[in-house]
């Protein structure tokens, strides 16, 4: 429960596999976030994180985009659909489309976002391909706010793992999905005991100002 004794209704967004959604599920299902998963869209019907909602008894809705003529049209039926569970907190968890300023307005200090690089580090899409090309030893993930430019947003929090010589695109992806399973639901877990807030840009955690995120 949160300070004010209501729980966090918490919609997730995807696109895929939804490992990230399965880690906030059980850490629902833990009592580490106060909160739960109300509802889970994605925008590709085959996603596989609709079937781990389903079995998790979350309404699970399949809302194609390309059934939509435009990304406003889509936009605002995505905005509309996660208003129906009367969301407190939107979690993109590789939900793998642009979105729309009037949407992330909208939803603003309460849309997260996970992203797979140490950012501002590797914005966009194959950060682990390049991380190995720019033969770099260190790499990870960030949990940020979401404002209007692509993974920009104050930071929340970010943990590292190492790039090793052996490593390739697939073991690195495993690396960063282990720490993205821990450190997207301590984010979660802090906004939904009313602790995290996004204030005129900035990220407080308690009250205080964190620049730069937290660290794992
Ligand atoms: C994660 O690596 C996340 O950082 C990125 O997309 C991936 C989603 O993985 N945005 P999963 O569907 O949660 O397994």
């Amino acid at each position: 429960m949160t300070k004010t004794g209501i729980s966090c209704r918490i919609v997730v967004l995807i696109s895929g596999s939804g490992t990230n959604l399965q880690a906030i599920i059980d850490a629902c299902g833990s009592g580490q976030i106060a909160g739960n998963v109300v509802g889970v869209i994605s925008n590709e019907p085959s996603a596989y994180g609709l079937t781990r909602a389903l079995r998790a008894n979350i309404v699970a809705v399949n809302l194609n985009h390309r059934d939509y003529e435009s990304r406003t049209l889509y936009d605002q039926a995505l905005g509309d659909a996660i208003d129906t569970f009367s969301a407190d907190l939107v979690v993109l968890a590789g939900f793998m489309r642009i979105l729309s300023a009037d949407f992330v307005k909208k939803f603003e200090g309460r849309l997260i976002n996970i992203h797979p690089s140490l950012l501002p580090d590797y914005r966009g899409l194959d950060t682990h391909r390049r991380v190995l090309a720019d033969r770099k030893s260190v790499h990870g993930a960030t949990v940020h706010f979401v404002t209007e430019g692509l993974d920009e947003g104050p930071v929340i929090i970010q943990a590292q793992t190492s790039v090793d010589r052996t490593d390739t695109e697939m073991t690195l992806a495993d690396k960063v999905h282990a720490i993205e399973h821990q450190i997207y639901p301590q984010a979660i877990a802090w906004f939904a005991a009313g602790r995290l807030r996004l204030e005129d840009h900035h990220v407080t955690l308690d009250g205080n100002l964190i620049s730069g995120g937290q660290t794992l």
